[in-house]
């Protein structure tokens, strides 16, 4: 049994839910795969309108879905309703998608001949998400998925497993049959252990994995020992480099929600805030004063952020706070690691002892050859460096190989196209923070954030759909490509003579 507990106080049980074992989400596993030959053959428009109900109901239950996630995740109740929204727009993007779902007509080399292309279904998808987005970032893998025709397997996060039931129970509300989209909660070593044996025996077609690098690399080399290629959404250390002529102001809301917002656990949080050295002293002044005045508390009132995930997760930032070191400068709060009331933070808004707070850190004067520098941190935790010239500022914003969101702050296009040409990140915001995509963008990132793959919009439907190309000769003889050439009668040498 998993049992998921209130994260602002830890004694309230949000929800116990069985454990599946190995064998058990393969029988799932299995269930799905059957009945995905009679999902694929609803006709595209059809499953689109199915995708629009769950927009819709998305929609009337977004005030209880986004209390739900606020409870069992922690995230302060104005990010989950955007997280919600965040589900209907992704449904409202591909409802549409059901009367598209373009092919295309090719011309051929040769008369008498028609070539087409089509999208087919990739199969059955395994989907593995994280606690952070319980909601947003597990339908930017089901709506398409389902609306390509393929069925879905969902292993949630084992934090947020009410958040998931409730999600699922919406998509079958909507007209999703209840084999075509099969919600089961498992620890790390069932499902991986599903997952190889999944694979294997060809129940699962496609792997969608969000979470850690670490974790990432493992899905993807046992996707492609079965040659496939598994959609990874991975972590990330994304920089934000403010530049002389910034506007200094809006960087600093930029930091201070892309910091601390979620706590510091999205893949999209700031990783590190480079300053440049004309205005770094300044700049950091303010920054540190904007966080030790920030509320922190009860997800439900008006905060900065919550607390963090659970326990694993605090545990997880207490392991990073041991990174600091001599040469650092650590701002932003009275005290770090958890927040208590013999450790506590100035105008915290609860009670501390009942949940897993933390109190924000800033650590200043990062360098490269920090650990700091080229670790995640996933929490509330924000380094913060200084640089000279913006190729220095990209070198370091690119050094540490995550690639998935950065942001320069600047009023001169110079800088913003020399940023975005030489930064290795999916996605580059302009005078913006580095979280908070839209749900229609390409989504994801390159080196240790990912293999390339891109969700959301358009482009997450090569994830799951494979193109077929079609060629219809009705020539009645055979002809044959590249020998069959047909004969141009041209002069090679021709030049005006004028
Ligand atoms: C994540 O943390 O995995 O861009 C996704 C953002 C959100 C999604 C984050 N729309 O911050």
């Amino acid at each position: 049994m998993f049992t998921s507990t209130n994260p602002s106080d830890i004694k309230e049980v949000i929800a116990t839910v069985p454990e599946a074992s190995a064998n058990e989400i393969l029988t799932v596993l299995r269930t799905a795969k059957t009945a995905q030959k009679s999902w694929a053959k609803l006709p595209a428009p059809t499953r689109g309108r199915i995708i629009a109900n769950v927009g819709r109901l998305v929609e009337s239950n977004k005030e209880a879905l986004a209390k739900l996630i606020t409870k069992e995740m922690g995230k302060v109740y104005s990010e989950a309703l955007g997280e919600v929204q965040e589900v209907v727009d992704t449904c409202d993007f591909f409802l549409g998608e059901g009367r598209r779902l373009y092919g295309q007509t090719v011309p051929s080399e040769m008369q008498n001949k028609n070539l087409f292309t089509f999208r087919m279904p990739v199969g059955n998808v395994f989907i593995i998400t994280a606690g952070n987005f319980p909601t947003a970032v597990p339908s930017w893998y089901i709506v398409p998925a389902l609306l390509a025709g393929n069925t879905v397997v969902w292993k949630p996060s084992e934090f947020t497993p009410a958040v998931a039931n409730a999600l699922t129970s919406i998509f079958h509300a909507g007209g999703v049959p209840k084999d075509v989209l099969m919600t089961v909660v498992a620890d790390g070593a069932q499902t991986f252990a599903a997952l190889e044996s999944g694979l294997k025996e060809g129940v699962i077609n496609k792997v969608g994995f969000t979470g850690s690098t670490a974790v990432g690399k493992k899905i993807g080399a046992k996707a492609g020992e079965y040659i496939q290629s598994a959609c990874l959404e991975l972590g990330g250390k994304n920089p934000m480099v403010v530049m002389e002529d910034a506007n200094i102001d809006l960087a600093l809301d930029g930091a201070l929600f892309a910091g601390f917002g979620t706590a510091g656990q999205r893949c999209t949080s700031l990783g590190t805030l480079w300053i440049h050295e004309s205005i770094y002293d300044a700049v950091l002044a303010k920054f540190a004063a904007l966080v030790e005045n920030a509320a922190v508390g009860d997800p439900f009132k008006d905060v900065l952020f919550g607390p963090m995930i659970s326990q694993k997760y605090l545990d997880n930032h207490l392991d990073h706070l041991k990174m600091i070191q001599p040469h650092h400068k650590v701002l932003g709060s009275s005290a770090t690691g958890r927040i208590t009331a013999a450790n506590p933070r100035k105008g915290f808004i609860g009670d501390p002892e009942k949940g897993v707070f933390a109190h924000p850190v800033i650590v200043a004067g990062i360098k490269k050859d920090d650990e700091l520098y080229s670790t995640e941190t996933f929490g509330p935790l924000v380094t913060v460096g200084k640089f000279s010239t913006l190729d220095e500022a990209i070198d370091l914003a690119n050094g540490h190989g995550y690639g998935l969101s950065s942001a320069i702050y600047t009023k001169d296009p110079q800088n913003v196209w020399r940023f975005r040409e030489g930064i290795s990140a999916g996605m580059v915001s302009i005078n913006n923070s580095t979280s908070g995509a839209e749900a229609h963008l390409p989504f994801g990132g390159n080196g240790l954030s990912g293999n390339g793959s891109r969700q959301s919009g358009i482009w997450v439907l090569d994830q799951f759909t494979r193109w077929q190309s079609m060629n219809w000769d009705w020539s009645n003889k055979l002809q044959k490509a590249q020998m069959d050439l047909i004969e141009i009668k041209h002069d090679p040498n021709f030049l005006l003579n004028i």
